[in-house]
C-alpha cells in the first residue's frame, strides 16, 4: 500500500478528515451575506462530506463536492442519500487545482481544511475565477494565534505547512489577492480534539492491528499521533481560522469610457 491508501483506509470512516465542527461550518455559512438565498456551492476538498451535509441541510443550494479520492466521494454520496439531499449534491472526482467547472458559476466557493494542499495564496488566486459576481469564498486554514510561540512548535509547523502565519498576516495575503474580508473567526479547540485528534487516537490501535506489519503504516499512524500530542502541549499557540471573503469588485475602464 502507498501512503495515500493508508490515508484512505484510516480516514474514510471518520466523520471528518480535518479539524472542524458542524457548529463552526454553520457559523461560517451564517456570516455570508444573504446566505439563505445561496443557490450554488462549490465545496473543494470535501472529504467524506461533513461540511457538505451542513451546507445542504441549511440551504437549498445545488452543491458540487470536489475531491481527488473516490473512496471519500463514495462515502459522501452515501451520506447525502441517507440525509435525503442526494438530489442536490453532485460529487466531482477531480483535482481542485485543475477544475473543469464553469468559471463564474458558484455563488459560494467553500474549502474547509483543504486549502493547505494547494497553498493559501495559490488557492485564493486560482479559485477566485469560479466565484459568481457578488459571490463569496469561505476557507478555513491553520494560523498562529499568539504573537510568540515555542521554537519546537514553530519548527514542526513551519516544516509541515510553510504558509502557516498569524491571522493578521493571512488577512494581508487575502487583501493582496484581491479580496475583502467579510468576517473571520477562530474555531474552538474542540474542533481539533473532539472531531479530529480523539478519533485519530481511537482508531489507531485497530489500524495497527490490521496494517501494522507494514512499517509505512506504523509510520503513518505515528505521524498522526505525534501531531495530536503536539496539540496537547502547544495547542494554545495555533488554531484553525475561518475566513469569509469576497472578491474586490473591479470596474474595467476601456479607453472609450475614459
Ligand atoms: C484535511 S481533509 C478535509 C476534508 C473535509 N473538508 C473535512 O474538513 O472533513 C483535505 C481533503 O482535501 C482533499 N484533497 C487533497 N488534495 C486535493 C486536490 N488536489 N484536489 C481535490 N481534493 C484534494 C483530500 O482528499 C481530503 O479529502
Amino acid at each position: 500500500m502507498d501512503p495515500m491508501d493508508f490515508a484512505v483506509a484510516f480516514h474514510r470512516d471518520a466523520y471528518r478528515q480535518g479539524p472542524g465542527s458542524d457548529e463552526s461550518t454553520l457559523q461560517a455559512l451564517k456570516a455570508v451575506p444573504d446566505w439563505t438565498g445561496v443557490k450554488s456551492i462549490l465545496d473543494l476538498g470535501c472529504g467524506t462530506g461533513a461540511q457538505t451535509m451542513v451546507l445542504a441541510m441549511h440551504t437549498n443550494a445545488q452543491i458540487t463536492a470536489v475531491d481527488v479520492l473516490p473512496e471519500f466521494l463514495e462515502e459522501l454520496e452515501e451520506r447525502a442519500r441517507r440525509m435525503q439531499v442526494g438530489g442536490r449534491v453532485t460529487p466531482l472526482l477531480e483535482s481542485f487545482d485543475e477544475l473543469t467547472v464553469e468559471p463564474g458559476s458558484f455563488e459560494l466557493v467553500w474549502s474547509e481544511g483543504s486549502i493547505y494542499h494547494l497553498g493559501f495564496t495559490r488557492g485564493l488566486e486560482y479559485w477566485k475565477q469560479f466565484i459568481a459576481p457578488g459571490g463569496h469564498l469561505v476557507v478555513s486554514d491553520l494560523c498562529w494565534t499568539t504573537d510568540e510561540r515555542p521554537a519546537e512548535i514553530v519548527e514542526f509547523w513551519t516544516e509541515a505547512y510553510p504558509e502557516i502565519a498569524t491571522v493578521e498576516q493571512k488577512l494581508a495575503v487575502i487583501e493582496a489577492s484581491g479580496y475583502e474580508v467579510v468576517d473571520w473567526f477562530e474555531l474552538p479547540q474542540s474542533a481539533w480534539t473532539d472531531n479530529y485528534y480523539e478519533p485519530i487516537r481511537a482508531r489507531s490501535p485497530k489500524f495497527i492491528e490490521d496494517y501494522g506489519k507494514d512499517p509505512a503504516a506504523v509510520e503513518f499512524v505515528q505521524m498522526g499521533l505525534e501531531e495530536a500530542n503536539l496539540f496537547d502541549r502547544f495547542g494554545e499557540f495555533y488554531g484553525y481560522v475561518f475566513f469569509v471573503v469576497k472578491p474586490v469588485s473591479t470596474v474595467s475602464l476601456t479607453t472609450d469610457s475614459l
